[in-house]
């Protein structure tokens, strides 16, 4: 399998100056670029929306993998895609049709996540396997960052990536929350193959970030 990839979340980043930490964490080594997207409906909490991600994507080449928390999702798949995601990713609570919000993802020319909340089953996506591009598990309940990582979400990320294997597609399996030194290493051997990180990303400024993602990755 190939290297962790480390997609840092700009939760965690200095939200006064986001295109400077959008800078920083791309130089130290960031793969992907995860935007959080809340609404205050769907999950307790309110981050941004298109108009800032149009605004910080001159800031980087990397993926911007815009993790939807939202609902309805499909009125605004338009826009964020249009704003310049990479990867949309929906919860399949976000939504009436979840095969139809994936397929709008396909037509407007983006890849395509599931995330899974850490009390959703595997079996929500049985039978649209063929449109996911990434499954997303989380490994906390959504909303915040700095939430303590929930180990039983460990054999759902194992189940997932013999099903991946067994599918013989690329689909890239990635994990969402409490991910630090500890838990990046237990993610990564139950099959993860990108790791989102808030807290453990932006800790101690950036002059740490480097270090913060070399850990990460087990260096
Ligand atoms: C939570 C978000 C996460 C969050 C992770 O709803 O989806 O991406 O930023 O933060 P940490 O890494 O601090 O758990
Ligand atoms: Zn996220």
């Amino acid at each position: 399998m190939a290297a962790v990839r480390i997609a840092p979340s700009i939760l965690s980043a200095d939200f006064a100056k986001l295109g400077e930490e959008i800078r920083a964490i791309d130089a130290a080594g960031a793969d992907w670029i995860h935007v959080d997207v809340m609404d205050g409906h769907f999950v307790p909490n309110i981050t941004i929306g298109p108009a800032v991600i149009k605004a910080l994507r001159p800031c980087t080449k990397k993926v911007f993998d815009v993790h939807l928390m939202i609902t309805p999702v499909d009125p605004l798949l338009a826009a964020f895609a249009d704003a310049g995601a990479d990867i949309l990713s929906v919860h399949p609570e976000s939504g009436p049709h979840l095969h139809r919000t994936l397929q709008t993802i396909k037509d407007l020319g983006k890849r395509a996540g599931v995330v899974l909340n850490p009390a959703t089953p595997i079996s929500a996506i049985d039978h649209v396997f063929d449109l996911v591009d990434l499954v997303l598990v989380m490994s906390v309940n959504p909303g915040f960052g700095g939430q303590k990582f929930i180990d039983s979400q460990l054999a759902k990320i194992s189940e997932l990536r013999r099903r991946i294997d067994a599918s013989g597609r690329a689909i890239d399996l990635e994990v969402d929350g409490g991910i630090d030194r500890y838990t990046a290493p237990r993610a990564i051997a139950a099959g993860a193959d990108v790791l989102v990180a808030g807290t453990a990303s932006f800790a101690g400024g950036s002059r740490q970030y480097q270090v913060n993602i070399e850990a990460l990755r087990g260096g």
